[in-house]
C-alpha cells in the first residue's frame, strides 16, 4: 500500500455463504491490504454478537449498528472490507461504501450458498429455516435488484473455490482505475 496514494476499497457484498470472509482474507493476504469484517465491526463495538444484538435490540438496532459501522469503515481507504449480506439494502450504506471502494458482489446458486453456511445459529435471518437453500433462495430474489444496482463487478463463485474468486476479484481490479495503488497492480 503506498502512504502517499492508497487505493480504493475492495468492498464484498452479497449473501450469507458467497465467501465474502474467506475471499476477502485471501484478497487482503495477496494485496498486503488489512481486512475489515463489518459484523465484526459491529460486534466489537457493541459487546455483543451479533445473535444477541438481533435478540435485544431486534433488526431495526442491528442495522442502525451496521450503518454506523459502515460509515467509519468508509471513512479510510486501502482496505478489504466483507459487508454484512444485508448491508447494501440501504441505499445509504451503498453511498457511503462506493465514496471511497468499488463493491463486488459474489454471487452463487442457494444450493451452494446453504452448503456454504455451517453455522446458522449464528445467522438469526437463517435460524429458524427447516429449508435452508429455500430461505436463501427467498433472500436472494428480494435482494438481487440491490445487490446488482450496487455492484461494479459480479462472479459467480458457484462451483469456484476462494482462491479462484480471488483471483477473478484481483483480475478485475486491476483494470480499475484507482482501485491498487500503483505496485498493487504489478
Ligand atoms: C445478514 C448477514 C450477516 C449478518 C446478519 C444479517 C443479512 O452477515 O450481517 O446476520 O441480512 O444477510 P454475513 O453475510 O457476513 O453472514
Amino acid at each position: 500500500m503506498s502512504v502517499l496514494q492508497p487505493g480504493r476499497n475492495v468492498v464484498l457484498i452479497g449473501l450469507m455463504g458467497a465467501g465474502k470472509t474467506t475471499v476477502g482474507r485471501l484478497l487482503a493476504d495477496r494485496l498486503r491490504r488489512p481486512f475489515v469484517d463489518t459484523d465484526d465491526v459491529v460486534e466489537r463495538e457493541a459487546g455483543s454478537s451479533v445473535t444477541d444484538i438481533f435478540a435485544a435490540e431486534g433488526e431495526h438496532g442491528f442495522r442502525t449498528r451496521e450503518a454506523a459501522a459502515i460509515r467509519r469503515v468508509a471513512a479510510l481507504r486501502g482496505q478489504v472490507v466483507a459487508v454484512g449480506g444485508g448491508a447494501v439494502i440501504d441505499p445509504e450504506n451503498v453511498t457511503q461504501l462506493r465514496g471511497t471502494g468499488d463493491l463486488v458482489l459474489l454471487d452463487a446458486d442457494p444450493d451452494t450458498l446453504a452448503a456454504r453456511v455451517d453455522d446458522t445459529a449464528t445467522r438469526p435471518l437463517l435460524a429458524a429455516a427447516d429449508d435452508l437453500a429455500g430461505r436463501l433462495a427467498e433472500l436472494r430474489a428480494t435482494r438481487d435488484a440491490a445487490y446488482r444496482a450496487a455492484a461494479a463487478e459480479s462472479v459467480d463463485t458457484t462451483g469456484r473455490s476462494p482462491a479462484e474468486v480471488a483471483d477473478l476479484v484481483l483480475a478485475w481490479a486491476r483494470t480499475r482505475p484507482g482501485l491498487l495503488a500503483r505496485e498493487e497492480r504489478a
